[in-house]
């Protein structure tokens, strides 16, 4: 994941894969009975990794076509899609009976603004109401006056349930564990 942060650093967004810190602390004991998870950015498959041991099925977005290929190697279980995470809602709003948890590892603090805040609606209006979204930030950035519309933007689609600051992390994140 370093040479791929060192090829595109705004769309990788971090020099390093997540702890297994973080990656425990994102599976938040609320949402365990969940049956599908799609995950948001998932890079070389450090969160990946805990969430095929938690879902039946799990459902991953990475638009690096590298690092997708290293996930459709190293988990044959998941099904894999090399595209925007912006398409995630087509398949959560589809009519669906299973229960699903959405997991952003996505920079939102260097993308687009525009682009994330459509795509937090778009995430929003289509999960099903008492569904779980999480994400994390990495700190101090988040923290950032300029940063604040982000969390702004959460606050707005979604109720956090729960936070965690972990600083067993490079660099340490918050994590938040918000509900539709
Ligand atoms: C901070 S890394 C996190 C990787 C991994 N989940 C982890 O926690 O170690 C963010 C990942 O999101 C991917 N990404 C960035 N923008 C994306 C988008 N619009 N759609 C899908 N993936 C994206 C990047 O390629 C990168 O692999």
């Amino acid at each position: 994941m370093f040479l791929s942060f060192l090829k595109t650093p705004f769309l990788i967004g971090s020099i390093a894969p997540s702890s297994s810190f973080l990656s425990k602390k994102m599976i938040h004991p609320s949402i365990l009975s969940n049956d599908m998870a799609i995950e948001l950015g998932a890079g070389s498959g450090a969160v990946t990794k805990h969430l095929v041991n938690s879902f039946k099925e799990v459902i991953s977005y990475e638009i690096s076509k590298e690092l997708s290929d290293l996930i459709v190697e190293n988990f044959n279980t998941v099904d894999v899609r090399n595209e925007d995470a912006c398409r995630c809602s087509e398949i959560l709003s589809k009519d669906r009976s299973n229960a699903c948890t959405v997991f952003s590892s996505l920079p939102f603090t260097l993308m687009d603004k525009s682009k994330v805040i459509g795509l937090l609606e778009d995430i929003s209006s289509s999960m099903k109401s008492g569904e779980i979204f999480v994400c994390f930030f990495y700190m101090p950035n988040i923290f950032l006056p300029w940063n604040q519309w982000v969390l702004r933007e959460i606050k707005s689609n979604f109720t956090v349930l729960d936070y965690s600051l972990v600083f067993l992390n490079l660099p340490p994140a918050l994590v938040l564990v918000c509900m539709k």
